[in-house]
C-alpha cells in the first residue's frame, strides 16, 4: 500500500518541517489539498504555498483539486511539477481535454469521484488516467468519518480496470486509518490519502509504516 498524507492535517505554523517529517517517514507522496471556497465549502492553498511545499518535499505531489474552473487552477500548479493532478468529474463539462491539457505538462491525469458518483461515470475515461481517486468522505475537510460503500466501490472499479487490462491506480481519500486499510487492500486499492490519522500520531514515521 502506498501512502499520501494529506498535508490539510498539517501545522501550517511549521509546514517546512511537517513535509520533511512525513518525507523522512517514509511516506511515498506530499497529498494537496486544493480548495476554493465555491466547490466546496471550505478554502485552502494557493499557488504561494504550494511552491513552499514542493521545495520542502522529497516526496512526489499529489494534487487533489476542490474546486470549479479546473483548467485555470490546472495551469496555476502545473509548473510545480507534481506527479498527479486529480480533479472531479462532478464539476468538469470536457474531462477528455482536461486530461489532455495536464498530460501535455508532463503530469499524470487522475478523475476523483465523490462518494455519490458510481464508477461508470468514468467508464470511457479509464484508459486516458493514471489513476482515479475515491471519496470516501464528503470533500471539503479533514478528520471526517470514513464511507464504507467506498470499499465496494474500489472492488467494481478495479474489475473495469482488470477488464480492460489496464494498470490504473486506484486511490482513496477521507478517514482512512490503521483498520479500514486492510479492506481497502484487499478491495484493490493502491493508494491511501490519510491525514487526521498520520499527523494526530506523535510518530508520523509509525503511522505511516502501521498504514503499510
Ligand atoms: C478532504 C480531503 C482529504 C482529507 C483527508 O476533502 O480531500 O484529503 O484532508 O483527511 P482525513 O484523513 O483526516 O480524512
Ligand atoms: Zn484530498
Amino acid at each position: 500500500m502506498l501512502i499520501a498524507p494529506s498535508i490539510l492535517s498539517a501545522d501550517f505554523g511549521k509546514l517546512n518541517e511537517e513535509i520533511k517529517s512525513i518525507c523522512e517517514g517514509g511516506c511515498d507522496f506530499v497529498h494537496v489539498d486544493v480548495m476554493d471556497g465555491h466547490f466546496v465549502p471550505n478554502h485552502t492553498i494557493g499557488p504561494v504555498v504550494v511552491k513552499s511545499v514542493a521545495a520542502a518535499a522529497t516526496k512526489p505531489l499529489d494534487i487533489h483539486l476542490m474546486v470549479e474552473n479546473n483548467s485555470f487552477f490546472v495551469d496555476l500548479f502545473a509548473p510545480f511539477k507534481p506527479e498527479y493532478i486529480s480533479f472531479h468529474i462532478e464539476e468538469e463539462k470536457h474531462p477528455h481535454r482536461l486530461i489532455q491539457k495536464i498530460r501535455s505538462y508532463g503530469i499524470k491525469p487522475a478523475i476523483v469521484l465523490n462518494p455519490h458518483t458510481p464508477p461508470e461515470a468514468i467508464e470511457y475515461l479509464l484508459e486516458d488516467l493514471d489513476m482515479v481517486l475515491l471519496m470516501s468522505v464528503n470533500p471539503g475537510f479533514g478528520g471526517q468519518k470514513f464511507i464504507t460503500s467506498v470499499i465496494e466501490k474500489a472492488r467494481k472499479l478495479k474489475a473495469m480496470i482488470n477488464a480492460k487490462n489496464l494498470n490504473t491506480l486506484i486511490e482513496v481519500d477521507g478517514g482512512v486509518n490503521d483498520k479500514n486499510v486492510k479492506d481497502l487492500e484487499y478491495a484493490g486499492v493502491d493508494i491511501v490519502v490519510a491525514g487526521n490519522y498520520v499527523f494526530s500520531n506523535s510518530s508520523y514515521k509509525n503511522a505511516i509504516s502501521s498504514l503499510k
